[in-house]
């Protein structure tokens, strides 16, 4: 495997970093996940702009012009043998003497990596189960932090009970997943959450906004009340790894019949059109 550290394309196992970097004395840094089909970046425009939100929201200088990130990320993929990829990369605010403050002079990390990106697994389309769990995250979910404990402890907690994926709720109302956005399908109409400081604004979750309102399915960006989960006929989550999943179970129930639903596979012809379009 080839990564970008620094300036520099060389192997995985040659990349070093500083253990003073920030990132790993504080989680002081922000990441993205990108996915490559058949060698070509995914809606890259879209994940360079939340890039520079998140950077701004931690008040980091994005080290490198959107231009130069197309010429590291394409060259990575090359390097990487093209095809399918998911490119992950990650801005911190580099090393420096462990002080909570900004450093007085930053000299941020910059690195990206290539992983293996299969076709969505066919368990999943079978549908998965997921627990609901209270979110216990910061404020500003909004930014993608590299800090990511409360969302690995939830997926923890929700694997340990046989699930896959934790749907989180904050004060009776759905959030999001650990790691993936959440739509639900009532009477034919498509719901998520809108976006606010108490979730990702997900690449995904726009793309499938935008598909709706471009093939008109009926599509609401509104509040959605955790009751009413109980009676959605389909539930979904999406992420950049994994596209869009059909939740067929959860907190031990089924959801609407138990099985994937119309909404769902219509919405995934839409994706797969759009992919290869
Ligand atoms: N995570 N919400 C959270 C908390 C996430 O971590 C992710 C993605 C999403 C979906 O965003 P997108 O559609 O842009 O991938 C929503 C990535 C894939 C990860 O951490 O690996």
């Amino acid at each position: 495997d080839t990564v970008f550290l620094n300036g520099d394309f060389l192997p995985a196992d040659q990349a070093c970093i500083s253990v003073l970097d920030r990132g790993f004395m504080f989680g002081d840094g922000v990441y993205e996940v990108i996915p490559v089909y058949g060698g070509r970046l995914f809606r890259l425009e879209h994940h360079l702009d939340r890039l520079d939100h998140s950077l701004a929201g931690i008040r980091l200088e994005n080290p490198l012009p959107h231009s130069r990130w197309q010429d590291v990320l394409e060259e990575l993929i090359k390097r990487n043998g093209g095809g399918d990829q998911s490119l992950y990369l990650q801005v911190t605010r580099g090393p420096a003497r462990r002080d909570h403050a900004f450093p007085p002079v930053v000299n941020p990390t910059v690195f990206a990596m290539s992983s293996p990106l299969g076709a969505p697994a066919p368990e999943l389309r079978q549908g998965i189960s997921a627990v609901t769990l209270e979110d216990i995250r910061w404020k500003l979910c909004n930014i993608k932090a590299i800090a990511l404990l409360p969302n690995i402890l939830l997926r923890q907690q929700a694997l340990d009970q046989g699930s896959a994926e934790a749907i989180m709720t904050r004060d009776g109302e759905v959030t999001e997943g650990a790691a993936a956005n959440v739509f639900l399908v009532r009477n034919g109409t498509i719901v998520t959450p809108p976006k606010s400081n108490l979730l990702l604004p997900g690449i995904t979750r726009d793309l499938v906004v935008e598909l709706c309102a471009r093939h008109g399915l009926p599509c609401k960006e509104r509040p959605i009340d955790e009751a009413e989960l109980l009676d959605a006929d389909e539930l979904w989550v999406t992420s950049s790894t994994r596209e869009v999943v059909p939740v067929t179970r959860l907190d031990g129930a089924p959801v609407g019949n138990g099985h994937p639903g119309p909404v769902w596979e219509r919405m995934v012809e839409l994706y797969q059109a759009y992919k290869e379009a």
